[in-house]
């Protein structure tokens, strides 16, 4: 069967890195028999400037319709002072939230070739494998009342509200016990239960669930030692899992511990492991355009969509061989070059992984 994918590149460097796992993704149809279709849709800042929302009807129908969606990136300096709800970062959350995407599934696993790109010792991070899961479709991030209104005494107010209901709270959790079956059998839930009261039910639910998982085991942390614990000792983790927003902090610092954010995948399932995947860097307004942007992390997302929504894993594993292949051969782009090997841009790195698949 002919899977369709459909591609949104986005903003800033999103264009660049995507291009790049097109190309891995035309390698593994064109020489290994992989059945898909890709389609392309503006979203984000390009989706505004073409039809004046960050996620056109037509790009959401074609995320809607497609097996699996492979994203770039959203965002950029010139969007900034736009109204928050035509941004182009709303585009992100409408996908995650029209689509149900509830999980969030972000490894931070260290190559160990990039040992030395890491701000911390080689030590604390050799043979570093995490997986954080992270609610995507609730919490504060959706939750109302929100906004910003005039009290009666002229005091400006801002407010969003912290809510998870039961159901959503036991589904993340089971998605990461599952995923903890299938790797170090480890879950520690990350919460806020010593002062909010939404995460004190969080834990109670967490904690119910696990009576399924008999051989997994489960501990709890407060969100603010968990930040701690993620920079002294990583290694003690094996599947995090939490809110929304403590997701996306914790995500981007357990990035860090793998050298580069430009290396980290990740996938945002529904209940049918439907999904998207994108990297989890952001758009890099920065560097965009200049040819110089990791594209691992895209090629690696692209190996966690065969793995998890179009059950080829046997294509995922050799993408990642592939990734190892060309960090063996002492590949850098600017992001994670420590000072050995070559430095090459963009497009090399892609057609690095490329040959490196053609010659597996
Ligand atoms: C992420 C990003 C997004 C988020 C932004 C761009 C809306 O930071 O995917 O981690 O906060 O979820
Ligand atoms: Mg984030």
């Amino acid at each position: 069967m002919t899977n369709k994918i459909a591609v949104l590149p986005g903003d800033g460097i999103g264009p660049e890195i995507v291009a790049e796992a097109i190309k891995v993704l035309e390698c593994l149809r064109q020489d290994f028999g992989l059945e898909v279709e890709l389609e392309s849709a503006v979203v984000g800042g390009a989706g505004y400037d073409a039809h004046g929302v960050p996620l056109p009807p037509a790009t959401l129908d074609l995320a809607r319709a497609a097996d699996a969606v492979l994203l770039g990136a959203v965002g950029g300096p010139q969007w900034e002072s736009l109204d928050i709800a035509v941004r182009p970062e709303r585009a992100l959350l409408q996908l995650r939230s029209e689509l149900a995407l509830f999980a969030n599934l972000r490894p931070a696993v260290l190559f160990p070739q990039l040992a030395a790109a890491s701000t911390l010792k080689p030590e604390v991070v050799a043979g570093l494998d995490i997986m954080i899961v992270r609610e995507l479709t609730g919490g504060i991030y959706f939750g109302t009342p929100r906004g910003v209104h005039t009290r009666t005494d002229g005091q400006r107010e801002g407010v969003n509200t912290l809510v998870y209901a039961e159901h959503e709270i036991a589904r993340i959790a089971r998605v990461a016990f599952d995923i903890a079956t299938r790797r170090g059998r480890r879950v520690c839930s990350v919460d806020k239960a010593n002062v909010l009261e939404c995460t004190e039910l969080w834990r109670e639910v967490v904690t119910q669930v696990a009576g399924d998982y008999p051989d997994i085991e489960l501990t709890h942390m407060y969100v603010d030692n968990a930040a701690m614990q993620l920079v002294r000792d990583p290694k003690q983790f094996d599947v995090l899992v939490t809110t929304n927003m403590f997701g996306d902090i914790l995500s981007d610092a357990a990035a860090m511990l793998t050298g580069s954010i430009g290396m980290l995948p990740s996938a945002s399932l529904d209940a049918q492991s439907k999904g998207m995947y994108e990297p989890i860097h952001g758009s890099a307004p920065d560097i965009a355009g200049r040819g110089v942007a990791n594209p691992l992390a895209t090629i690696l997302s692209l190996a966690m969509m065969l793995r998890y929504t179009l059950n080829q894993p046997e294509y995922a594993v050799r993408i990642e061989a592939a990734v190892a292949r060309v960090l063996d051969q002492g590949l850098r782009t600017a992001d994670i070059f420590a000072g050995d090997g070559e430095q090459v841009r963009t497009a090399q790195m892609g057609d690095a992984v490329v040959a490196a698949l053609r010659s597996s």
